[in-house]
């Protein structure tokens, strides 16, 4: 009896050892992610970071009908969809759009698959349209280093890309932010269709339906307002939790949210690097931006390294959908950080593999894309090292 006891501690302690060793052990072998994706940024007071811990529960929590979801929505909670590899990430979750050629339809270009009554509210892909395309989930790591770079230094890289070689034409997007009214240079989603972290709260109303100070008006099904009085149970502002730029505590996880770490940096990944630059990705993919004044020590004047040039570009892939400056087949360079996270890549989530992405470049990005096509395997192979290392 006893030595039964005392065996089964054994095979306890031991079990207990194993889960201590491979927690400690995982994060430094090879690719295996690190653990500070969705940590805060480095350098913030603890005052802030309990907003920034509260604001994750928000962005975590799932809201009811009663706690202002719907009639409309795509998910329950922020997290359904930005949960990979950690909270703020992104997935394999795309969310509709259509439209109908140039013109944009009744109820905006938004799809909400679900309602909270189906059959008087139900939003529907009307026959009018010709375009209905898919949005793969962006990642949230970084935004607020995003969000501090200066719209003078964006406009400065459009300048610069005039003098470009190879026919690479980058437009900034100017759009006007919903929280300030001000004429900005958009950033955020694939169409730079946002400048600042407004986008959340834009989210909280198109995703799932929940009114705030900066979106008061839930979105009629359609177009249909008969549809939508049937349905919306709540008078407007389902969320007075505003901090004036998004909905508070969330906007504070989101601006302090820690960009991906670099992977595992080796010998043949500075050799990809060398061939990202030499073929001209770096173009549009800009290795580096400064940002400039921020509210937040943490955020302010510090290298970003995400690699994009945050402007739009038409190479060749655009869905034919027109959304605030971005011409129909313009889409914004997306950052690569974090690509090592990644399932699913480009607008749509249709490609499966890093070289797949390359390889549909075409238009502006053709002549670098010819370049690529003409590399050696080894450098071929060099450079896809280089990507899944960021
Ligand atoms: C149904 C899935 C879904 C849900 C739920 C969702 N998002 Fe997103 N999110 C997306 C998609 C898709 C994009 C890219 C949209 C685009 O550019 O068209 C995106 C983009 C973003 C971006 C822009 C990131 C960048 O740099 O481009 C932010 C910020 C964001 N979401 C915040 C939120 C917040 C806050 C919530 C909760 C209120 C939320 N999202 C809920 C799917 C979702
Ligand atoms: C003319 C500008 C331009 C050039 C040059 C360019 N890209 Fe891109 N890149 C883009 C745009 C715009 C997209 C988004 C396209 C889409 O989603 O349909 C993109 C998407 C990507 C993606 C997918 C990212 C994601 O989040 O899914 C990868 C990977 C990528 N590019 C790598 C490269 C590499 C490697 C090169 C050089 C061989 C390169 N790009 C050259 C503009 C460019």
């Amino acid at each position: 009896m006893g030595t039964r006891v005392s065996r089964n501690l054994t095979a306890i302690l031991f079990l207990v050892l194993l889960v201590i060793i491979g927690s400690h052990s995982a994060p430094s072998c090879g690719t295996t992610l690190h653990v500070d994706f969705g940590d805060p940024i480095e350098g913030i007071d603890a005052d802030i970071i309990e907003s920034f811990e509260q604001g994750r529960e928000s962005f975590r929590q799932v809201v009811e009908i009663g706690g202002g979801l719907g009639p409309g929505f795509n998910a329950r909670s922020c997290a359904e969809c930005h949960s990979s590899p950690a909270l703020g990430g992104s997935s394999t979750v795309t969310a509709i759009r259509f439209s109908a050629g140039h013109k944009e339809l009744p109820g905006g270009s938004s799809l909400q698959r679900f309602s909270i009554n189906p059959e008087a509210c139900q939003e529907i892909v009307p026959i009018e349209a010709t375009v209905v395309a898919g949005r793969l989930t962006t990642p949230i790591f970084g935004a607020g280093l995003i969000a501090s770079i200066s719209d003078a230094d964006i406009e400065e890289e459009e300048e610069r890309q005039t003098q470009s070689k190879d026919a690479i034409n980058g437009r900034a997007a100017h759009v006007i932010d919903v929280a300030t009214g001000l004429r900005r240079v958009g950033r955020f989603g694939w169409k730079a269709q946002q400048a600042t972290l407004s986008f959340g709260a834009e989210a909280f109303l198109n995703e799932m339906g929940v009114t705030n100070p900066l979106f008061p008006k839930d979105t009629a099904p359609n177009g249909d307002n008969h549809a939508l009085q049937a349905c919306d149970q709540f008078d407007d502002l389902e969320s007075t939790d505003d901090d004036g730029e998004g909905i508070g505590k969330v906007n504070i996880f989101m601006r302090l949210l820690a960009p991906p770490s670099r992977g595992t940096v080796t010998a043949q990944v500075h050799r990809g690097e060398d061939a990202f630059r030499a073929i001209g990705c770096a173009v549009c993919h800009r290795p580096e931006y400064r940002t400039g004044r921020s509210e937040f020590a943490a955020l302010r004047y510090k290298n970003v390294r995400l690699f994009s040039d945050l402007l739009l570009h038409d190479v060749g892939t655009g869905d034919g959908i027109r959304q605030a400056d971005a011409r129909a087949f313009e889409l914004r360079t997306p950052p690569l950080w974090g690509l090592r996270a990644r399932q699913l890549f480009m607008h749509d989530g249709a490609t499966f593999t890093l070289a797949g992405a390359i390889d549909r470049h075409a238009g502006e990005a053709a002549r670098v894309t010819q370049r690529f096509r003409s590399l050696s395997s080894a450098d071929t192979a060099d450079l896809l090292a280089f990507l899944k290392s960021l």
